[in-house]
């Protein structure tokens, strides 16, 4: 039997799934216009005051001492800012296809960690929502991430497949495994300590799609997500 689906629900899912694109190309500006207005004017502020330091010379050893201190703090805030942005700074989405963006988030992390990333992945895909995009592409970080932090293994699986109707994404590691928390009914986790396992199964769900993990002491660890072609 076939149950008749529930319209406020599927509105709902609807307009979260929308909610979430906008967020993420919200994001993607803020991080422009903070880059190119707030951080450009302190880079100039930082100009002038080594050029100040340079004019002040040996007139006065106090305050070039606090000038220097001045100086440093910023560059040091502009180094936290341009950090914060990096990692904010996803790729742009709109513009390339997920084939494309989930390669680059596996060359990136071969990268940062030295891990090897067996990536098997058909040369194109489907094109997909910037919502699934997005999706999968934070899953497939998180789940690369849990891979480093926690399984330390020096190699990781990851196998993407698609048919005309889903894309299904399966990250598995060879590491010591552990018991997974229940994620969903009524005993669901709220810990704060799962909040990327968490994290990973929303962002499927509100796309319409279906998050396993299988882990367990000894065994590995293996997710699996599958999402619509057309969310
Ligand atoms: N691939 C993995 N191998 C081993 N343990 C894992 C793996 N992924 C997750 N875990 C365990 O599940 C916990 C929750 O993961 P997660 O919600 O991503 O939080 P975090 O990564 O911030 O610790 C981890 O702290 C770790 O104990
Ligand atoms: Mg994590």
């Amino acid at each position: 039997m076939r149950r008749p689906t529930d319209p406020t629900r599927s509105g709902r899912q609807l307009a979260a799934r929308r909610l979430l694109a906008v967020t993420e190309e919200e994001l993607q500006r803020i991080v422009l216009d903070i880059h190119d207005g707030p951080v450009q004017t302190l880079f100039a502020v930082l100009g002038r005051l080594t050029s100040l330091q340079a004019r002040l010379g040996d007139a006065s050893p106090e305050l070039a001492a606090e000038l220097d201190r001045a100086t440093r703090q910023l560059e040091s805030a502009l180094a936290d800012i341009r950090n914060l942005l990096g990692v904010f700074r996803s790729p742009l989405f709109t513009q390339r296809d997920l084939a494309r963006v989930l390669e680059d988030v596996v060359a990136q992390h071969e990268d940062v960690t030295g891990q090897t990333v067996l990536f098997e992945c058909p040369s194109s895909l489907p094109p997909v929502s910037l919502a699934v995009r997005i999706a999968l592409y934070r899953v497939l970080q998180e789940a690369l991430a849990n891979a480093f932090r926690h399984a330390k293994v020096p190699e990781v699986q990851v196998v993407v497949r698609n048919t005309r109707r889903s894309i299904q994404l399966e990250v598995a590691d060879k590491g010591p495994g552990f018991v997974p928390p229940p994620l969903e009914g009524p005993q669901a986790t709220e810990d704060a300590a799962h909040i990327g396992l968490r994290g990973m199964r929303e962002r499927v769900l509100l796309v319409g799609g279906s998050f396993s993990l299988e882990s367990a002491p000894g065994q590995g660890t293996r997710i699996r997500v599958e999402v619509p072609v057309r969310a």
